[in-house]
């Protein structure tokens, strides 16, 4: 055994690395809710963190950034195609995602994502003291949980599924479905995002494992231990989010956004990653279809569209950025003027003080998925905007956020109909309404942040002894 109390396993270590002023490597917290809501646990329990650095070919000694001890998982050239490119995320992720584009099922992906699954668990057995606590994180780590309770069965192990689960009918297709399942049960919480991912687990776990699973408890085949699947829904750092739309930098940055585009009266923003989950094509599809119908006018409104750059090995997302760039250029080449131009699109990622001034700088948000496990940008809206009162929200009921900010403009993307007019209502909602709206979510995220989040889950894990067979 190692010698840490607290242990969080995720494929990527929660800094980045960054050179700094004089040309050497350095080391930066990276941006994000999770590594937020769990560095004070991490820091009083000396809690470390195993995950990939992002070197390819790269073995890396351990070491201690932002109070948390960092664990390196290595991977090489052809682990990073097989393991991230290949099962993770042109495997697992479009199927976990209602299959947007055809998953692609190759052995030798499966493969390299057990031997990887079985380093970050044998790294996490070295790390972790006797009786520790492990928390492991998302898709490409499914098989962690399992192996690592073969290795250490005094550990208390979590599980927290980001994305989707998929329905049982989707799920069917994977050939290794059993292997997936079993190795999910070796926690003894298993953590999803809504109530229907928990459900589909379950019908799952029942239909091809053929074990009885409840809401209260999984009876783990082969063994006496008891798993237990529970929905709890991921956050953002409220607090901050809302301190940075107060901080007088970032709302003059507001100001001089809505400048900088020449003032129009009405800015719509959409922020993604380039991934073909988002949306982004209906989105603009149903833009352009109102600019065509001349209910909106350039100049008078501007859509920015944020898509960050995210995978872009994967033929699917290459494909997609082709798409969406040859449509934003057909757009802009159709109604663009010398002064103003249609959409405003950049394929860059931002730091957060600049997305809050975008958020502060945008009238309407549109956040349009096809399916996302929960989308953190509409709640960050919200946190922005909830003070002020102003901004409205437009959000596809396929996202995880849909069931809590249910007094957004909720909208189905598929519907491009029912997508134009949501926009519309967007733009033409009066004042009083929409701060009624947006300051009842602001209330809901702020009373159900992420330190929440991370602290219900590891109550209930706690709770949970590990080995017993009592129903809970
Ligand atoms: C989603 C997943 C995360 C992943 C992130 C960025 O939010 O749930 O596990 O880290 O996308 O994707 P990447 O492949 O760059 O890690």
């Amino acid at each position: 055994p190692g010698q840490h109390d607290f242990v969080v396993v995720a494929n990527r270590l929660p800094v980045d690395r960054v050179t700094g002023a004089d040309g050497t490597p350095q080391w930066r917290r990276s941006p994000g809710g999770l590594v937020t809501a769990l560095a004070p646990t991490m820091q009083s329990s000396g809690g470390a963190w195993v995950g990939w650095h992002g070197g390819v070919d790269e073995p890396l000694d351990e070491f201690d950034e932002g109070g948390i001890h960092q664990v390196p998982v290595p991977l090489s050239a052809s682990e990073l195609r097989l393991y991230y490119e290949g099962f993770s995320n042109a495997t697992l992720w479009p199927l976990y995602h209602d299959v947007i584009v055809p998953p692609e099922f190759h052995r030798t992906w499966w493969v390299a994502y057990r031997e990887v699954n079985a380093r970050f668990a044998r790294a996490a057995a070295a790390t972790a003291a006797h009786g520790a606590t492990v928390w492991v994180h998302d898709y490409q780590l499914q098989l962690v949980p399992r192996m690592l309770r073969d290795a250490r069965p005094d550990l208390r192990i979590g599980f927290f599924n980001h994305i989707p689960f998929p329905p049982a009918e989707l799920f069917a297709q994977l050939p290794w479905r059993a292997r997936i399942l079993e190795g999910l049960l070796g926690a003894d919480l298993i953590g999803f995002q809504r109530a229907s991912d928990t459900a589909n687990f379950l019908t799952s776990v029942r239909r091809f494992l053929g074990v009885t699973a409840r809401k209260g408890g999984v009876q783990v085949p082969g063994t006496s231990r008891v798993s237990r699947a529970e929905t709890h829904p991921i956050s953002i750092d409220a607090a901050h989010i809302a301190a940075l739309a107060q901080d007088p930098d970032v709302r003059a940055r507001a100001v001089q956004i809505r400048v900088e585009m020449g003032d129009p009266e009405t800015v719509l923003l959409g922020v993604d990653r380039l991934d073909y989950t988002k949306g982004i094509r209906h989105r603009l599809k149903a833009y352009a279809e109102l600019l065509d119908d001349g209910v909106v006018q350039v100049g008078q409104t501007g859509l920015i569209q944020i898509a960050s750059p995210s995978r872009e090995k994967v033929d699917s997302y290459q494909q997609l950025r082709e798409e969406v760039e040859g449509t934003v250029g057909r757009i802009n080449g159709e109604y663009d003027s010398f002064a103003a131009t249609a959409v405003r699109y950049l394929h860059h990622s931002y730091p957060v003080e600049e997305m809050v001034a975008l958020y502060l700088a945008a009238d309407v948000m549109l956040v349009t998925p096809l399916r996302d496990g929960m989308n953190l940008v509409a709640k960050e809206y919200v946190m922005a905007r909830g003070a002020d009162g102003g901004g409205r929200l437009v959000l596809s009921e396929f996202a995880g956020a849909a069931d809590q900010l249910r007094q957004a403009i909720i909208v189905s993307p598929h519907d491009i109909d029912g997508l134009k007019a949501a926009i519309m209502s967007g733009i033409e909602m009066a004042p009083p309404e929409a701060k009624r709206r947006m300051s009842s979510m602001r209330r809901t995220v702020e009373s159900h942040d992420v330190n929440r989040w991370s602290r219900e889950f590891l109550d209930s894990l706690m709770g949970n002894a590990p080995g017993t067979t009592e129903e809970s």
